[in-house]
């Protein structure tokens, strides 16, 4: 088969440039038709997808689960380690199987791995099949590129740069309860290990009176709870005309009077007092924070650029629990950073028996292409760094269930979402920790919250029956 080559596709003639701003296609071509989409990546990706459904819906195709049944196959992809590469790529070999035999299926990859350039090459050399490259500045675009890929012209438009902040997206939410909301793109930290600041570009916060209302139609349609979306959320505000912060933007959503109010990722470097104060002023400002912590090695959070030292984190930690009544706080920890030794990690552990977190995402480092750390020196072997991951799992899995376990006997408020998994005469939902509970309970809790009794605990989960009927 001879695959058109993608090196043209880059450079655009006047003509076709005219032809994309104007395509004479019919969207009308893809009514009906099935789309298989596949989401690689953190919260923001995910809501990212519900930008992408948005387009595909308006073009009248419905999703397919079945990547096999697809007309457009869109990849909404994560570049945050090694593994969620090799995913894709894998992946990319079952459709490359499935283009032969289907040659009309349109393959659309997105998201933060499109924002690299030596995977846009790989891409070119290897699965010179793909439609459509876009990147996570251009989703807009999407619809454009589909009419153009369904004439035989092949797209890759990604930006480096990053643009305006769009406002009025039209997303197709996966829930009917509760719903993300970005409040500040990008982020200008750049942590000497981490590859979004090159793939989501700097910050830019949206104005809180568009924050505002869009909550504020979520609440009117119903919607029980948001949560406010950033890699850094108490960096908002500061790159807007405007004199507000994060502080000022909570206060402000929590007076549209949503029930619940959640929001990540909290950077430890600027949370300050005054949000502290304004999330346990507010009832619906859930007591939950997500509060990465990385390394407890003053030495390791220097070379991460992390911008805080152990004791810090710490206090602003304790600062929290003070104030904040039965906060729940949560962590990312990262093992085997370049020079990390064994008294490093001990502090890492050592803050985890301090903090004894509710819960943590802990991950091996993995070094990406382009970023500082990735050219630090790095001797520690793979299987120490797997031990060491072993070890700080252990103590991370033991404070997680004990924190569910102090809640057994107690009543909590659950925010139900849906049928249980595992068990269909159970409803699952989440208390206001951000803990997940299977309820004994009927199907029409769902979309209301209730008090729940908890009555078992397990390391990631907690099982209870309906208090006192719904309380909504
Ligand atoms: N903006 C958020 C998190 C973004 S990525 C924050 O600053 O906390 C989510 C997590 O992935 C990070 O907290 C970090 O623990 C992990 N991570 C990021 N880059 C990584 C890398 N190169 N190797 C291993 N883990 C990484
Ligand atoms: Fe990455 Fe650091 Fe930005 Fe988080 S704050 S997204 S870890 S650079
Ligand atoms: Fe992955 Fe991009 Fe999110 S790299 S974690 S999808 S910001």
């Amino acid at each position: 088969m001879n695959y058109p080559d993608l090196n043209k596709a880059r450079i655009r003639s006047e003509k076709e440039v005219n032809y994309i701003e104007n395509p004479m296609v019919d969207s009308s071509l893809f009514f009906n038709k099935k789309y298989f989409l596949r989401t690689y990546g953190c919260q923001m990706n995910e809501h990212d997808s519900e930008q992408i459904k948005g387009i595909l819906d308006h073009f009248g195709m419905s999703p397919c689960e079945e990547l096999e049944s697809a007309d457009v196959i869109v990849l909404n992809t994560c570049a945050i380690r090694e593994n969620a590469h090799d995913k894709v790529f894998g992946y990319l070999g079952r459709i490359k199987h499935l283009k032969k035999e289907r040659p009309d299926v349109i393959v659309a990859i997105g998201g933060c791995m499109s924002q690299e350039e030596s995977v846009v090459e790989e891409l070119k050399k290897r699965h010179p099949y793909v439609n459509i490259v876009f990147g996570t500045h251009n989703i807009h675009e999407l619809g454009t590129m589909l009419l153009h890929a369904v004439s035989g012209y092949q797209d890759i438009e990604v930006y480096s740069i990053e643009g305006d902040v769009y406002e009025h997206i039209s997303y197709k939410r996966d829930s009917h309860i509760t719903a993300w909301v970005n409040i500040i793109y990008g982020c200008d930290k750049f942590c000497t290990y981490c590859i979004v600041p090159y793939t989501r570009g700097k910050e830019r916060s949206r104005h809180l009176s568009e924050i505002v209302s869009e909550v504020e139609d979520l609440r009117s349609k119903g919607y029980m709870e948001v949560t406010l979306l950033g890699q850094n959320v108490n960096a908002y505000g500061h790159d807007l005309k405007e004199d507000v912060e994060f502080s000022d933007l909570l206060e402000a959503v929590a007076k549209t009077g949503i029930p619940r109010i959640r929001f990540v990722t909290s950077h430890p470097w600027n949370f300050t007092d005054k949000m502290i104060e304004v999330i346990a002023k507010y009832d619906n400002i859930m007591p939950y924070i997500h509060l990465p912590l990385q390394s407890g090695s003053d030495r390791i959070l220097k070379l991460m650029g992390r911008k805080y030292t152990k004791n810090e984190y710490l206090t602003l930690f304790c600062k929290m629990k003070e104030r904040i009544p039965n906060v729940a706080i949560t962590t990312d920890i990262i093992v085997g950073f370049p020079g990390e030794g064994e008294s490093d990690f001990e502090n890492t552990l050592d803050v985890v028996e301090k903090c004894k977190f509710d819960g943590a995402y802990t991950f091996i480092f993995s070094p990406r292409e382009g970023t500082p750390a990735a050219k630090m020196k790095d001797e520690t072997p793979l299987e120490e760094k797997e031990e060491r991951l072993r070890r700080l799992n252990e103590r991370i899995n033991f404070y997680s269930k004990e924190s569910n376990q102090r809640l057994v006997g107690q009543v909590v408020s659950v925010l139900v979402l849906g049928e249980s998994e595992k068990d269909s005469t159970k409803v699952y939902g989440y208390t206001d920790t951000m803990k997940l509970v299977n309820v004994e309970a009927g199907k029409d809790t769902i979309g209301q919250i209730i008090d729940v009794l908890i009555t078992d605990a397990k390391s990631f989960s907690l099982d209870g029956v309906l208090e006192e009927g719904v309380n909504n």
